[in-house]
C-alpha cells in the first residue's frame, strides 16, 4: 500500500492546538484531520501529571476507534506529561510539541532566549531534559503563564486581560535583554499581535508548529501513510466542553465556521 487516506488525530487541552492544525493542513491539504479539544478539563497547566496523561491516553484511544493512523499531541504540557506512556501504549506513530529551545539558542545574539508556557511544561522533568540537551549555549529564561490559555480558551484575544498577562509576564524577559521569544504553549501563537505589541520588532518569535507538520509530514511518507493527492479531505472537531461556548471560538480562531461535535461521554 503507497498510500492511506485514514484520518490524522490532533488533540489538545482545548483550542490551542488549531495553531498547530492549520500548519498541518496548509502542508497537508489531502488530509483528513480529527481534532479533539478537551475544554471540559482545560487548561492542563495546573492540573496534576497523572490527570493529563490520564486525559491523553483516552483521547488517543477515541481518536484510534475513529480510524486515526497517527496522533498529532498539539499540546505542550500533554506531550510534557504523556508522550512516553503513549507511544508504550498505543502503537501508531505518535507526534508531540515541545519549546523550540534548540533553533532558539541557534538564532540569539544577546544570548539570552525567553520561553513562555505552562507552569506543567516548565515543571517538568522532560523540559529540564530539554534544556539539560540544548540550553546550555545560552541564559534561558521559563516563564510560567497562568491564565493566558484560558484567555484563548475563552476566545480573548486582546483588552484588557491578556494585556495584562502579557506584560506581567513579559516585561521580566525584557528587562533581561531576551532577543528570542519562544511560544511554549500552542495556544500562545493566536496571541502572537499582542505579544509583537509588547516585545517590539527586535525579538524574534518562534512558534514549533512548522516544525511539528514536517515532523508528521517525514514520518507518514516514511511510511507511505501520506493520503492519495486525490483524496477528499475533510475535517471533524469535538470537544468534551460545552459545545455552544467552543463553537464560535474555534470558527474565530480559525477564521471559518466549523460544525463542533460532543465528545461522547464515556471519552
Ligand atoms: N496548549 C497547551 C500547551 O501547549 C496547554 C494549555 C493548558 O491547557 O494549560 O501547553
Amino acid at each position: 500500500m503507497n498510500s492511506d487516506n485514514r484520518p490524522i488525530g490532533v488533540f489538545d487541552s482545548g483550542v490551542g492546538g488549531l495553531s498547530v492544525l492549520q500548519q498541518i493542513r496548509a502542508d497537508l491539504p489531502h488530509e483528513t484531520l480529527l481534532y479533539v479539544a478537551d475544554s471540559g478539563h482545560a487548561p492542563y497547566g495546573d492540573k496534576p501529571t497523572d490527570f493529563i496523561a490520564q486525559r491523553a491516553a483516552i483521547i488517543t484511544q477515541f481518536l484510534l476507534e475513529q480510524g486515526a493512523k497517527a496522533i498529532v499531541v498539539a499540546c505542550n504540557t500533554a506531550t510534557a506529561a504523556a508522550i512516553a506512556d503513549l507511544r508504550r501504549q498505543f502503537s501508531i506513530p505518535i507526534i508531540g510539541i515541545e519549546p523550540a529551545v534548540k533553533p532558539a539558542v541557534a538564532m540569539t545574539r544577546s544570548g539570552v532566549i525567553g520561553i513562555l508556557a505552562t507552569g506543567q511544561t516548565v515543571d517538568s522533568a522532560k523540559f529540564a531534559d530539554l534544556l539539560n540537551r540544548h540550553g546550555q549555549q545560552a541564559q534561558v529564561l521559563a516563564q510560567p503563564c497562568p491564565g493566558l490559555a484560558d484567555c484563548v480558551e475563552r476566545g480573548e484575544l486582546n483588552g484588557p486581560r491578556p494585556q495584562a498577562l502579557l506584560n506581567r509576564y513579559l516585561q521580566p524577559l525584557l528587562t533581561q535583554n531576551i532577543d528570542t521569544l519562544v511560544l511554549g504553549c500552542t495556544h500562545y501563537p493566536f496571541l502572537k499581535p499582542l505579544i509583537k505589541q509588547i516585545i517590539g520588532p527586535k525579538v524574534m518569535i518562534i512558534d514549533p508548529s512548522a516544525a511539528v507538520s514536517r515532523q508528521l509530514s517525514r514520518i507518514l511518507e516514511g511510511l507511505h501513510q501520506l493520503a492519495d493527492s486525490d483524496a477528499l479531505s475533510g475535517e471533524r472537531y469535538f470537544t468534551s466542553g460545552c459545545v455552544e461556548h467552543t463553537a464560535p471560538v474555534i470558527s474565530r480562531l480559525l477564521g471559518r465556521t466549523i460544525t463542533l461535535e460532543p465528545l461522547p461521554l464515556a471519552f
